[in-house]
Parts: structure tokens; sequence; C-alpha cells
């Protein structure tokens, strides 16, 4: 059982007192790190008592402490999942061997790589919802988005421990690097596409959290099977957070949608809108513009790279050691569709070169089913709509279907009827202005937006009337 030590000035469980090297290196990040959070973080309430929780140990049954915090006063630090005794790589060519503790040379590039993307997307989701807070629609789901926020946060110290650990002075760089990107730049912008689109309304944060986060889970749950031990462990406590992060995104969605159903049922002539709510259409133009966004995030179909790093042992596949009993992923296929001119041919490719769409359909699935109980939840309300998810080949900029078109049943089209139904498909700047128009921001204890239902329950126990914030 590991206990986090919250004496250092960097609140860990690494026994970082024991490495002088490492802390000073980390204590000269850090500076860097809190001015990156008064400039790029949450913009204002930095003064406020924020009811939070914080790691007290990294064990699966009650690691949390909630209390009221300030954010800036937040412990950001490192917390690994305990080490496994015995454990062995996962998959690829080296499985059933002792995993490493340090980074095999040959891996080096490839692993800083796997790491530094990863953490590139925790500070942009912060950039990405800056300014949210001003429109929150109750203090509980203030609470839950600054939760989200500090947490990322965290999660970018999580990769900057391995970079400071084990890259050297390459390390360090790309640490510094972290803080310098910004989402949306121009110049300098995140990594990764998804975390370049602007989230600034609550319909696009409970899209994020529930689709952007989600991915977040199935990478990190690829990264707890590497045969680089510290990875793991670090990705494995990550996945305890992320839970929460997944939690604010299906349940906001859920109850936009419960919300949507009741007011369209509500009104005469079933318009959500008439009501002061989102209609159900709108809300699945939002799905399908975030889910093909976070869609491509899993990378090409056919990646060369992705079946190198499988066979490395650097990822697994999702619940590599747990739900497989081949680990090689040798001598086996998958079948892919891919766009031949006007026609979709089947083929089959090598199975370690499509561990990518391996990953993604089993995100996918998760995604059907977080939007089969939605659909429960419109049928209850006594209307026959029923949400999809867009199919994996729709409004894809990566991949085998980038550059082609598909309706959102994956049929395809040509770019014409693309560009003539897009309004149906994919929010149009109308939506837009009417959800932010929705957007006005509710901080009396108890009192929830309109265009929202409460949540079925509060944080901690704690009732949904609770003080999540504090405004005096
Ligand atoms: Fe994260
Ligand atoms: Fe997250």
């Amino acid at each position: 059982m590991s206990t986090i030590d919250y004496n250092s000035s960097i609140p860990n469980n690494v026994n970082l007192d024991s490495d002088r090297r490492l802390q000073r290196a980390l204590e000269r990040w850090q500076p860097g790190y809190l001015q990156w959070w008064q400039e790029m973080g949450p913009d204002g309430f930095q003064a406020r008592d924020i009811y939070l929780r914080t790691a007290i140990s990294a064990d699966s049954d009650g690691w949390a402490h909630f209390d009221y915090v300030k954010m800036p006063d937040y412990r950001w630090g490192i917390f690994l999942a305990d080490p496994e005794a015995g454990r062995t790589i996962p998959g690829g060519d080296h499985a059933g061997k002792p995993v490493w503790q340090e980074v095999p040379g040959e891996h080096r590039t490839a692993l800083r790589r796997i790491i530094v993307t990863q953490g590139d997307t925790e500070p942009a989701s912060v950039e990405q919802q800056r300014q949210l807070g001003k429109t929150a629609p109750s203090l509980y789901d203030l609470r839950n988005l600054f939760q989200v926020n500090v947490e990322e946060g965290r999660h970018l110290w999580a990769m900057v421990y391995l970079l400071h650990s084990y890259f050297g002075k390459e390390g360090r760089d790309e640490a510094d690097e972290l803080l310098a990107r910004r989402s949306g730049d121009a110049d300098k912008p995140r990594i990764l596409d998804a975390f370049n689109q602007p989230c600034d309304d609550w319909l696009s944060f409970f899209c994020f959290t529930m689709f952007a986060d989600r991915d977040g889970k199935y990478q990190l749950a690829a990264l707890a099977e590497s045969g680089f031990d510290p990875l793991s462990r670090t990705c494995r406590f990550m996945l305890t957070e992320e839970a929460h992060h997944m939690f604010v995104g299906d349940t906001g969605l859920e109850r936009i949608i419960r919300r949507g159903a009741e007011l369209t049922v509500l009104d005469p002539n079933g318009d959500a809108r008439a009501q002061g709510g989102i209609d159900l259409p709108t809300i699945q133009r939002f799905i399908n513009y975030w889910l093909s966004y976070c869609l491509d995030l899993f990378g090409s179909e056919v990646s060369t790279n992705a079946g190198d790093w499988f066979g490395a042992g650097l990822k697994g596949r999702f619940g590599e050691a747990r739900r497989y009993d081949e680990h090689s992923a040798l001598d086996q296929a998958k079948t892919l569709t891919f766009v031949e001119g006007d026609r979709l041919v089947e083929r089959e490719v090598p199975l370690r070169s499509a561990m990518n769409e391996v990953l993604r359909d089993d995100y996918y699935a998760e995604c059907e089913n977080a939007v089969r109980r939605w659909n429960k939840t419109i049928a209850a309300a006594g209307l026959s709509f029923e949400l999809t998810v867009p199919h994996r080949r729709f409004h894809r900029r990566q991949g085998l279907y980038a550059g082609a078109f598909f309706d959102p049943a994956g049929a395809r089209i040509d770019e014409a009827t693309f560009e003539a139904q897009r309004g149906e498909w994919l929010f149009t700047d109308a939506d837009k202005a009417y959800v932010n128009g929705l957007m006005t921001p509710v901080h009396e204890a108890g009192k929830m937006a309109h265009w929202i239902a409460p949540p079925r329950r509060g944080i901690n126990g704690m009732p949904f009337e609770f003080e999540y914030v504090r405004f005096d």
C-alpha cells in the first residue's frame, strides 16, 4: 500500500525525496506549470473554494479525499499504481518476459513520442475548456468541470514525471514544450486535431468528456499494457481519475437528452426549442461532430507504427493480459474496408498493422452501449426518436476514409451530396448560436439551468443542493 507523501513540495508516492536530481528538475518545471495554469487554466474562479477530491493513496479503494480547495493550491503530484510483483510483458514479441524498469535503448524514441503525444492532450483539454466556468448550468457542474481540469493538470504531471525521470535532457525539453504549445494556436498548436477544436459550450463539454476522455481511457488502457512498467503503473492510476471524467460526460449528455425529450413532449408542436431546451436532432449533430473527431484520435486503420509498438511490447490491446490468450498477434488477420475509386472493398491485413482499429472497435462498442442507454431515456419520455452512433467512416479526417464522403450510416456519397446535407448531420452556425444563447450561468446552490435535468445524485454522497463552489 503506497501512501502519498504530501510533505514534499511535489506530492508523490515514488519516493521522490530519495532522488534529489529528479526532484530538483521537477521543482524547476513546477513554476512554469503554475504560470501555465494561471494563464491557460480556468478563466476566473481561481480564488474560489471548490469542493474537490485529491488522491491520498494509489489503492483502488478509498483513494480520494474531498474538501474545499482553491484551484491554484491543488496538490498536483505524481501517483503511480502499486507495482505488481512478477509482472511480465503482456503482449508482442517479448510477451511473458519480465517487464522493463528502465527504457530499452532501441525503444527510446518511440516511447518518448508515445508519452509526449499523450501528455500533450492533458493541458490541451484544460485550454479548450478554459471559458466554460462562466456559463456553468449549476454549482454541481461547475465543480465537476474544475475537478476534470485539475486532474488533467495532474495527468500532465504524470507524463512529465516519466519524461524527466527516464528521458534525460530530451525529456526535460519535451516537458517544457508541453507548456509552450497552445490549443488552437496557429503557430504552436497542440499535436492532435481534436484537441485544437474549441469547446466553448456545455453541450460540447459533455460530448468532449464523453468521447474524447473515453478515447483517453482506451489510450491509457493500451499503455497500461506496456512492457515499460513505470508507464503502465502511471496509466493505471490515471484510469481511476479518467472514470470520473467519462461519468461527467455520459451523465451530462443523459441529462440534456432527458430534459430535451421532456420539453419536446411538453410542447404542443413537439418543439423543444420553443420550450427553451435543446432538441434531440441538435444533440445528434453535436454527437456526430465530436465522435467523428475522436475516432480520428485512434490513428490510421492500417499503421506500421501501431504494429511495431505492439510487437515491441510498448502498447497492448485493451485488456491484453486479461482478455487475450494469444499475445503475439502474429499469423492472424483483420478484415478492413478500403476505399477504392468509387467502391468499398474488404481486404485482410495482418492483425498487428490493424492494432489502431482493434482499439477503436472496443471504443466504438462502448459508445454504442451509451447511446442505447440514452435511447431508453428518450423512450421513457414517450418519444419514438432514436439517437445513433455515426458510422466510423462518417466525417473522418484521418485514415482510410479521409478525403471520401459518407453519410452517418456509412454509405458512400459524393461531396455535393455531403455538403447539401451537412447541416442535418453536423451542427450549424445557427445550432451553435442557439446553444450558446442558452449558456447563462447558474451560481445558486440547488438551482439548475432550464435546458438540462438535475443529476440523479450529488458528489461524494452530498445532495445536489450542496454548495459545491463557494461564492462568498
Ligand atoms: Fe487526462
Ligand atoms: Fe480526462
